[in-house]
């Protein structure tokens, strides 16, 4: 098998990247821009395929050459196109020069092919262990009228098998150059028989899955909230039409961004497909002087020929091994007890202290006090900002609260919201300018407060100041949940000049990111979980800093497995925070078991958030147990390899099943839950993917053995039998009702 790595022609105009399973193929085209030739199943790198690129002439086009009919950029797959010469479809790059001129002419310079991987300068990117392990290839473009430098990146991970890319333009001329669009990547592709997969959904409906097939014309996923928001995740995929969870092509696309992004393919006239990601173009221009530079963010490339699980498992690798901080990728995330949902605004020390006493009976590790514990704060209507604790609630204060908790054998938390303020608070009154805001237009609140300007250098070294000394003197924080609750409106700032106004949403994001980087520098030990009203800014960018996210405002179990299964899609199963919650439940009203709640929960990281004060002894001793079956399975849900086995979103009945494998496919766990029953259905059989095949496992709990080609092929059937082995039938009977089936090899 050829090794995965870069491949050069020899006349140095041809570049082939290959993975494990995939080719990357472009080459240089006659006119000096590049063109693409190819990404899919794995070619074989001694042939040179640009010899054989031929265009047909087409009536009614536009040609680059007088002497050449057949030379349009309208027709030609391109590698990182641009608009105005011949090609009316979405450019990559688009750069308004002084003279009023949008046209670029990015012509082939030189490259460069070194082992590792540069790290971008201000935004958050994916990083190498050794060397060795990747590859990167950078290419050198250069438009000569406007005196610009472009270049493409392209780093081959070689075990995970993914191709991350970015784009950074230098001005290197005397004029200043207007850059509204550099996207992170483009692909051409030949054929748009392909369907789009999205993430998309709202406020406790977040990342649920659409698919459909690409038509003529353009499609989307992005947003214009100044994050990447809970209406269209930066992820997508492109699936062959008969793709499914275990077979087929996919292609899945993901950034490294969380502010407005866009992902579009525009199928065009002639039926190809042209893909790109990066920042949304909407609302951007970034000025560029002589000598200024200005990068994209990274855009992932996985590739699978094994259907939508295979995509999503590289995706989940690559992040805990390449992306997310390696003290936290594969560690125990501790469980927690949240009091948000126990007490909301409405508490006090001794409420807390009850709380956290019987979170340590029940075998938490973790105690987080959520929002409501600082500055006048006993509504949402004031004190963001004002980041000191309320002694009228907490007369120990923070440090002797924390403390108290610490000696009861648990570690403490606390909830914090560093980028916004309300304007009822002492921030605002001192720093009214801090705001995100055009001069003399009214501001827009959302959830009463407004947005802290982090385009400004100065806000950033505030609030990095006021939650180090919150850090400094409290001692014994060790977890953050960092919270995100609106998004952004009069996205404009009085620190910056008029000509720089359409940069701010971009300088928001990156100042965001340089308060993550400053907090997680100087406080490594601490645990940082992302959130914004839920999930609102579930992305690779967050991801970067923190290793688990707040998925879902929703708690309830059955909501939950729509949002669980979507979010799976790309990101790991240790990244999604999982509480178990209260019935009925807060947001539904809906009834579930503490086992159906327990049984979603737990494929995730683990927690509770309900008010343990008002449970009766038989349950707090069901969350005891619980709480011991995840610790013993921890290391296997957290690392496991994750199969999406049945979709909520198929049937009329959302019943869902999936798994975790270990590394060495000794153990595996089986969640199915029957949202609805159903007075004729057959018991359900699940196949059970990814254990060897010739090995014997031991269904626990029962008598049963099975060798892993019957678990793939003949599945195992859930019926009254094998219920009543496990003791469940009762359990089992009716809505919402959940099983966990524990394999291990013998
Ligand atoms: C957001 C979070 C919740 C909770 C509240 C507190 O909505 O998603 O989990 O922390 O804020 O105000």
């Amino acid at each position: 098998m050829n090794e995965s790595k870069i491949y050069v022609s020899k006349d140095a105009k041809e570049f082939h990247i290959m993975g494990k399973d995939f080719s990357y193929v472009f080459y240089i085209l006659k006119n000096g821009q590049l063109g693409h030739l190819y990404y899919g199943k794995r070619l074989n790198p001694s042939n040179i395929y640009s010899q054989k690129a031929y265009y047909e002439t087409y009536g009614n086009t536009c040609t680059v050459f007088e002497n050449d009919e057949s030379f349009s950029l309208d027709i030609i797959p391109q590698e990182y196109p641009s608009y105005g010469t011949s090609d009316y479809r979405q450019p990559a790059i688009e750069v308004i020069q002084e003279d009023g001129s949008h046209i670029t002419d990015f012509k082939y310079d030189s490259y460069t092919i070194y082992e590792g991987k540069k790290q971008l300068y201000k935004l958050p990117s994916t990083f190498v262990h050794k060397d060795k392990d990747s590859i990167t290839l950078e290419i050198k473009l250069k438009d000569y009228i406007i005196n610009a430098t472009l270049i493409l990146s392209y780093t081959l991970f070689k075990e995970s098998d993914v191709l991350v890319r970015s784009s950074k333009i230098i001005n290197n001329g005397n004029k200043d150059l207007q850059i509204k669009r550099l996207l992170s990547m483009s692909i051409d592709f030949k054929s748009s028989n392909y369907e789009m997969l999205t993430l998309t959904g709202s406020w406790t409906r977040e990342r649920h899955i659409q698919t459909y097939p690409l038509h003529k014309g353009l499609q989307s996923t992005s947003s214009t909230r100044g994050t990447s928001s809970t209406a269209f995740n930066p992820f997508f995929a492109l699936k062959d039409n008969l793709a499914n969870e275990h077979t087929g092509e996919v292609y899945g696309f993901n950034l490294i961004y969380s502010g407005n992004h866009i992902g579009q393919v525009e199928v065009d006239t002639f039926l190809q497909a042209r893909v790109q990601q990066g920042i949304n173009y909407f609302n951007f221009s970034f000025l560029l002087k002589k000598g200024d530079e200005l990068e994209s963010p990274e855009s992932i490339l996985v590739y699978s020929c094994n259907g939508l699980n295979k995509m999503s498992q590289k995706f989940h690798k690559f992040y805990l091994n390449h992306l997310i901080p390696p003290k936290w990728a594969n560690c125990a995330r501790p469980i927690l007890v949240n009091n948000w949902e126990a007490t909301y605004f409405d508490f006090n020390e001794d409420k807390i202290l009850e709380l956290a006493g019987l979170s340590k009976k029940i075998g938490a590790e973790l105690f987080v006090l959520d929002d409501g514990w600082f500055g006048k704060r006993n509504n949402d209507k004031t004190s963001l900002g004002d980041w000191y604790c309320n002694l009228d609630k907490i007369p120990s204060g923070l440090k002797g609260l924390s403390e108290k908790i610490c000696n009861m054998g648990l570690d403490f938390g606390i909830w914090i919201e560093p980028e916004m303020i309300s304007k009822e608070s002492e921030l605002f009154k001192k720093y009214p300018n801090w705001v995100l805001q055009f001069k003399n237009r009214k501001l827009t609140t959302g959830r009463n407060q407004y947005v802290l300007d982090l385009s400004n250098p100065a806000v950033v070294k505030h609030i990095y100041e006021t939650i180090s000394d919150l850090i400094i003197k409290t001692e014994y924080i060790s977890y953050i949940k960092w919270d995100f609750n609106r998004t952004l409106t009069e996205v404009g700032s009085l620190s910056f000049e008029p000509k720089h106004q359409q940069e701010i949403a971009h300088r928001y994001v990156m100042g965001m990111y340089e308060l993550y980087s400053l907090l997680t520098k100087k406080f490594p030990h601490i645990l940082i979980e992302g959130c914004a009203a839920g999930g609102g800014r579930f992305d690779s960018g967050i991801l970067a800093y923190s290793p688990q996210i707040w998925t879902s405002d929703n708690t309830d179990a059955i909501e939950r497995l729509k949002i669980q299964y979507g979010t799976s899609i790309c990101y790991p199963i240790s990244s999604m925070g999982a509480h178990v919650s209260t019935t009925p439940n807060h947001q539904l009203n809906r009834l579930t078991s503490l086992k159906t709640r327990g049984d979603v929960a737990v494929f995730g990281v683990l927690g509770y958030e309900l008010d343990l004060t008002s449970l009766p002894d038989s349950e707090l001793e069901c969350i005891k147990k619980q709480i011991k079956w995840y610790k013993e399975h921890r290391k296997l849900i957290l690392e496991g390899t994750f199969y999406r086995l049945k979709s909520p979103f198929d049937g009329v009945n959302g019943n869902t099943a999936w798994s975790v494998v270990s590394e060495d496919k000794n153990n595996a766990l089986v969640g199915y839950y029957k949202v609805l029953e159903n007075t004729t259905h057959l018991p359900p059989n699940l196949k059970i993917y990814g254990l060897k095949p010739d090995k014997i496992y031991h269904l626990i709990g029962t008598n049963l053995t099975f060798d892993g080609l019957e678990l793939e092929n003949l599945g195992i059937e859930i019926n009254s039998n094998l219920l009543s082995k496990l003791a469940l039938i009762e359990d089992f009977k009716g809505d919402f009702k959940s099983i966990i089936l524990e394999f291990k090899a013998k």
